[in-house]
C-alpha cells in the first residue's frame, strides 16, 4: 500500500531544514499533493507541534493512508480528497499551506486555483511554501531542468516549469508576500509567502 517516491528520500531532508525554521509554532498545516504520503509522515514526525494535514486527488489516499497508519503519530491526520482546480475545497483555514513539487504538473489554470485558494486559507502572517524547479528571467534555465520541463511538456502540454515571476506576480495579486526563494539540491528552490 505504501508507494515509494525515490526524490522524496532525496528532498526531505532538506526540506525539513526550512520548515523547521518557519514552522516553529503550533499551528495547522495544509499539505496540497502530498504524493505518496512521505513528506507527510517525515515532517510530522519531525515537527511534533505541527498538526500535518495532507490532501491527495481523492482516489490517491491510499498510500498516504497507509505511511499515516503505520507512523502512529497523533499530528498526522487523516488525509482527504483535494483537487485544487475544484471551486470548492474542503478545508476552511490553516495557518500555513505547502505545496511540493506540484506547481509544474497542474495546468496554469491550476496554478492560479491554487494562489487563490491558499490566500483565501491564510490569516495575516500565514505562509505559502513551495518547492520545485522555477525559471528565472535573469538566468537560462539549467540543463537538467531544461529536459525535466521538455519530458514533462511531451508527457502532458499543460504541464511545465513555471516562471518564477508568473508564480510570485500572482502571489502579489492574493496579498501574499514573498519572504524567501532559497537555492536547494539539485536545481531546485524553497520559496515562501507570508499573507498581508
Ligand atoms: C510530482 S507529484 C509530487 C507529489 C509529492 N508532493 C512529492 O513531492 O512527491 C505531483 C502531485 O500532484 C498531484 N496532483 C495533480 N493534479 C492535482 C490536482 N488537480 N489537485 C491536487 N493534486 C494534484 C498528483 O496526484 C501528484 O501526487
Amino acid at each position: 500500500m505504501k508507494d515509494f517516491a525515490p526524490a522524496c528520500e532525496r528532498n526531505k531532508g532538506p526540506i525539513l531544514n526550512i520548515l523547521r525554521d518557519i514552522l516553529d509554532q503550533e499551528a495547522l498545516v495544509l499539505e496540497i499533493g502530498s504524493g505518496t504520503g512521505q513528506h507527510a509522515g517525515h515532517f510530522a514526525y519531525h515537527l511534533p507541534h505541527i498538526r500535518w494535514q495532507p490532501s491527495e486527488l481523492p482516489d490517491r489516499l491510499d498510500s498516504i493512508r497507509a505511511y499515516r497508519m503505520d507512523s502512529g503519530l497523533v499530528n498526522l491526520l487523516e488525509p482527504f480528497g483535494l483537487d485544487l482546480l475544484q471551486p470548492l475545497w474542503p478545508i476552511e483555514h490553516a495557518n500555513a499551506v505547502v505545496c511540493i513539487n506540484t506547481i509544474h504538473i497542474v495546468p496554469w489554470r491550476g496554478v492560479e486555483k491554487l494562489l487563490s485558494g491558499v490566500a483565501g486559507l491564510l490569516s495575516t502572517g500565514g505562509l505559502f511554501y513551495v518547492y520545485g524547479p522555477y525559471r528565472y528571467s535573469d538566468r537560462p534555465l539549467e540543463p537538467s531542468n531544461e529536459e525535466f520541463d521538455r519530458w514533462l511538456r511531451a508527457r502532458d502540454h499543460q504541464s511545465g516549469i513555471r516562471d518564477f515571476d508568473a508564480v510570485n506576480a500572482l502571489a502579489r495579486r492574493h496579498n501574499l508576500t514573498l519572504v524567501d526563494d532559497r537555492p536547494m539540491p539539485a536545481n531546485n528552490r524553497s520559496i515562501w509567502w507570508a499573507k498581508h
